[in-house]
């Protein structure tokens, strides 16, 4: 069984997706790290990502895998672990730009489709329920208002260690959502058979509880 969840940046999806998984026994695919793997080695490697070639070059000289230790995916570029390096904003907005590039997307569709196709997985992303696997038994859209999400980003970074700045934030978040969304190849949307699911007022218990029912109903129906 394949789960789907897609949503803008800071809706909450890797929390909730993690947990759900947990709780499902799958193994939970975070999409968006493989896109940041590749946004690191090129911010790494100052690809100039508007020359064809140059970006052709680059993309032949990544490998992404993953891994998982305890129930925790991790990413490797080029067999690094990059898991860490990958959470920085920076690395969030060269991602959101570098991932409307279609060279940047056919790299990673295989991978993902390949792991789906292997395993119980709960994915999440842009383009899941869309795109990498338009027959996934469940989709979810999850989303949240622009200014919660701001302030659950803020929290994490400030978890994290750093010193950021909620307008800043506010801001890459709707660049972000901007740009996911009116990009040419598949766009941020919501998939027609996507069950919308807004977590501005909903704890993360919540969310998780409403997603596992809703998994273990299509599996019930299923059978
Ligand atoms: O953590 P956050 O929601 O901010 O972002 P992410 O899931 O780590 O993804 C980073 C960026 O990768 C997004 O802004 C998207 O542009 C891109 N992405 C994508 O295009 N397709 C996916 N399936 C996953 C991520």
């Amino acid at each position: 069984m394949n789960i789907a969840i897609d949503g803008p940046a800071g809706a909450g999806k890797s929390t909730i997706a993690r947990l759900a998984a947990q709780r499902l026994g799958f193994l939970y695919v975070d999409t968006g790290a493989m896109y940041r793997a590749i946004a690191l080695y090129l911010l790494d490697a100052k690809t100039n990502i508007e020359d064809k070639d140059r970006l052709k070059s680059a993309l032949d000289h990544i490998r992404i895998n993953i891994a998982y230790e305890k129930d925790v995916q991790h990413v490797f570029l080029n067999l690094q672990d990059v898991s860490a390096e990958i959470r920085s904003e920076k690395v969030g907005n060269m991602a959101s730009r570098t991932a409307a590039l279609p060279e940047v997307r056919a790299k990673l569709l295989d991978l993902q489709r390949d792991i789906a196709t292997k395993n119980d997985v709960l994915m999440d992303g842009r383009d899941i329920g869309t795109n990498i696997l338009p027959n996934a038994e469940l989709k979810i859209y999850l989303t949240a208002s622009v200014e919660v999400r701001a302030e659950r980003r803020f929290k994490e970074l400030k978890q994290m260690g750093g010193n950021p700045k909620l307008d800043v934030i506010k801001e890459d978040i709707e660049k972000r959502d901007f740009q996911d969304m009116n990009r040419k190849i598949a766009p941020l949307r919501q998939a027609e058979d996507a069950v919308l699911v807004d977590s501005s007022n909903m704890t993360i218990e919540e969310v998780v509880s409403e997603i596992v029912r809703l998994a273990k109903e299509r599996m019930a129906s299923g059978e």
